[in-house]
């Protein structure tokens, strides 16, 4: 069988997409289940407990994670595997052994390969050169992992996902590319509000609208952060300085500044729009306080989902 790497969401199929989303809602429904009728608690890993039984599944990560790394390595765990979780500094990769050999050399080992790392063309490099699936925890370029938690959620509240508008705000960063990809898979119309400057890679927003264009749905990108927001069914932001722009940062600020998801960009969404954050949140800056731990704010089901649909992802992948 050919193996599959998950390097940008349109590694899968639309239909694909569909399938993971739908399993793992199953599998965040069977985790639910907590108590046995007697209300006694019964811990519940969701179902599949045993089927990665055996296999190992390695976890590199070259820069900070709270959520990525916890949540991938409890999935793997309660799917049956077992974690190997590595930091760059604990391999030979940091004294010079090239990424092919790392690749080779972990594929004789592992039976897939979770990697959060600078550059894309590492991760493509890893899947090109080892024999197992490489799955992309975050690069500079895409976030396709995030992608899938922040569907299940918009999907979980608004249901059938075509046509709703998904307005992201801010930096055109890696979160926005994938988005805009899985948003376009989905059928949804995905506007980005960026300052000038800021836009997403204008190859990803022209492959997610050729998407769009076969599924029905839409994209647009505007330096306008209202105009983003009009008549949003979801407006959601990150972070404006990502990691390994620190230095940058007093000037992001300024510039992103009127970017912000405040009152004013929730007035021009619809009065129940979602509010999502792939966090870390920096209150104050790219959101205030009161959207984010506001009523319509559904950013920590966003971050539970990630464990829910990584694991579907997974079980996609390997078995
Ligand atoms: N959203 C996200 O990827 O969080 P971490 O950086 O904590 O993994």
């Amino acid at each position: 069988m050919t193996k599959r790497d998950y390097l940008t969401v349109d590694a899968l199929s639309v239909e694909e997409l569909a399938k993971v989303l739908d399993l793992a809602d199953e599998l965040k429904v069977n985790r639910q289940r907590s108590t046995d009728g007697t209300g006694r608690h019964r811990p519940s890993t969701g179902g599949h407990g045993s089927d990665l039984q055996g296999l190992s599944i390695g976890m590199i990560f070259e820069k900070p994670s709270t959520r990525t790394r916890v949540s991938f390595e409890v999935g793997i765990s309660e799917l049956g595997a077992k974690a190997v979780v590595l930091s760059a500094g604990e391999l030979q990769l940091g004294r010079g052994e090239t990424v092919e050999d790392t690749a080779r050399v972990l594929s004789g080992y592992l039976h897939a390969l979770v990697v959060r790392t600078f550059a894309q063309s590492r991760l493509e490099t890893l899947a090109s050169a080892g024999s197992i699936p490489v799955i992309n925890a975050l690069s500079d370029f895409s976030h396709p992992c995030q992608a899938l938690a922040d569907l299940q959620t918009i999907r979980e509240h608004k249901g059938d996902l075509h046509e709703l508008k998904l307005s992201y705000l801010g930096d055109g960063n890696n979160v926005a590319h994938s988005l805009l990809e899985a948003g376009a898979m989905a059928g949804m119309h995905v506007a980005v509000g960026t300052p000038a400057g800021y836009e997403p890679d204008p190859q990803v927003v022209r492959q997610a609208t050729d998407v769009a264009a076969r599924t029905g749905g839409r994209i647009t990108v505007t330096n306008d952060p209202l105009e983003a927001a009009r008549d949003a069914d979801a407006v959601y932001t990150d972070v404006w300085t990502s990691m390994g722009q620190e230095s940058e940062n007093h000037a992001r600020t300024q510039v992103l500044g009127p970017f912000q998801v405040g009152a004013s960009v929730m007035q021009a969404a619809k009065s129940d729009a979602l509010v999502l954050h792939c966090l870390p949140a920096h209150r104050g800056e790219e959101i205030t306080p009161e959207v984010m731990d506001g009523p319509n704010s559904v950013v920590f089901e966003q971050a539970a989902n990630r464990l829910h649909s990584q694991k579907a992802l997974l079980l996609f992948l390997l078995t």
